[in-house]
């Protein structure tokens, strides 16, 4: 059988049968494995025999979902976390030493922006910023010391994109790596390893579990840059359980189906809204106003499931909106079944000071809209009945 289709190899990769010939891979609540004799015991141990030794290194539910992911990544190697946070600091961590320095886009997430601010600087790596729009500047921040340039795309909360064949030219030029937080897009829009990446990182919890159920993170990369974040990990602990690896694994299987239900939800959305009164702004990758539309369509297969808009009248407006929502959830995650608005400025990235919200286009007013797998005109007339209140 030809596996070459996302869908077919989302749904068919799976781990070996057990001898019950189960259809469906078995949950292997375990945290350790039974080994015949003391010889095989050592011999495991020192890596010299292949096989799950104890689930903070591996397990046969998240050997199968860092497979498929692999697969769907066109990756050689992966290793899988507890949450995306998990997987970008330990990725960090493996990586960096005391004196390294870090170029990274400005707009990334709250999280990974406090890492680079308020940890990163007391074991001495700094960090240097670019802003999305002016890739031009990149070269010129590169340091003899800098390790490697990071960045999101599409960004969150912006949707901003980055050239990454770009960007990937100029890491390889310095010699440096490039890594992409792929959350925003999942590998069934964009493979950032086809456009030079060097490691790919996600958030599972996203769109990836597709039903806000659980947190899940994960790299994939070249062999030898996922065993230095594996040595880092098994040390430190942060890995996926076995059952979010299950629930994930699952979750691939519908990825294809609900991103392009939700990405042609999104597209309806961004239409709807770049024509009403109470919206100052609208950004969607695959609008063609979005500054960065051609990138977008060269290295996106949709324009993801992210809507971001300003509505007018600033926080009160705001207030007003996300007061007057009814069907929408008021919550923080993105990529759920169901359509989330969230509010940046008080939430995911409340802790970025007002002069770096603005440099990354988080104003008072700004939505980011997750659009979800409901009718488009619920949606639609949610959103709207909202915004007749500011
Ligand atoms: C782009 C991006 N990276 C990483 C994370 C962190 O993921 P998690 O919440 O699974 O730790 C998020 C969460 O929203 C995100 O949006």
């Amino acid at each position: 059988m030809n596996k070459k289709h996302f869908e077919t190899i989302a749904i068919r990769d799976q781990w070996e049968r057990s001898e019950n010939k189960e259809h469906s891979v078995p949950l292997y609540l375990t945290s350790g494995f039974v080994f015949d004799d003391a010889e095989e015991m050592r011999a495991s141990f020192a890596e010299e025999k292949q096989r799950d030794l104890y689930s903070r290194y591996s397990n046969p539910n998240t050997n199968e979902f860092i497979s498929k992911m692999c697969k769907l990544e066109g990756a050689e190697a992966g290793f899988a976390f507890s949450s995306g946070m998990a997987a970008v600091y330990s990725t960090f961590a493996a990586l960096l030493s005391s004196g390294d320095h870090i170029v990274s886009a400005r707009s990334v997430f709250g999280a990974t922006h406090g890492l680079f601010t308020k940890y990163f600087p007391k074991w001495n790596i700094e960090t240097s910023y670019f802003s999305i729009n002016e890739p031009e500047n990149i070269e010129s921040l590169i340091q003899p010391n800098t390790k490697f340039i990071y960045c999101e795309t599409p960004t969150n909360p912006g949707v901003d994109v980055l050239d990454m064949e770009y960007v990937s030219a100029i890491a390889k030029k310095h010699n440096i790596l490039f890594i992409v937080d792929n959350c925003f897009a999942t590998p069934y829009l964009q493979n950032p390893i086809k456009f030079g990446a060097d490691l790919v990182i996600h958030s599972a919890t996203k769109l990836i579990d597709g039903q806000g159920r659980v947190l899940g993170g994960v790299t994939v990369g070249s062999e030898a840059l996922i065993r230095e974040v594996y040595l880092f990990s098994r040390l430190t602990g942060p890995s996926m359980s076995p059952f979010n690896a299950w629930i994930l694994s699952k979750s691939l299987e519908t990825l294809a189906v609900r991103a392009d239900k939700q990405c042609d939800n999104a597209l309806k959305l961004a239409e709807f809204l770049e024509k009403h009164p109470k919206v100052r702004s609208v950004k969607y990758p695959f609008l063609k106003s979005h500054p960065q539309y051609e990138i977008a369509k060269k290295q996106m297969k949709l324009g993801g499931t992210i809507v971001c808009f300003e509505v007018i009248n600033g926080v009160e407006g705001g207030k007003t909106f996300f007061d007057s929502i009814k069907m929408c959830s008021l919550s923080a995650n993105l990529g759920d079944s169901r359509t989330i608005v969230t509010h940046p400025s008080s939430t995911t990235h409340a802790k970025l000071s007002d002069e770096d919200k603005i440099a990354v286009g988080i104003l008072p007013g700004t939505v980011r809209c997750s659009l979800g797998l409901e009718h488009i005109n619920d949606i639609i007339e949610d959103i709207e009945q909202a915004l007749s209140k500011i």
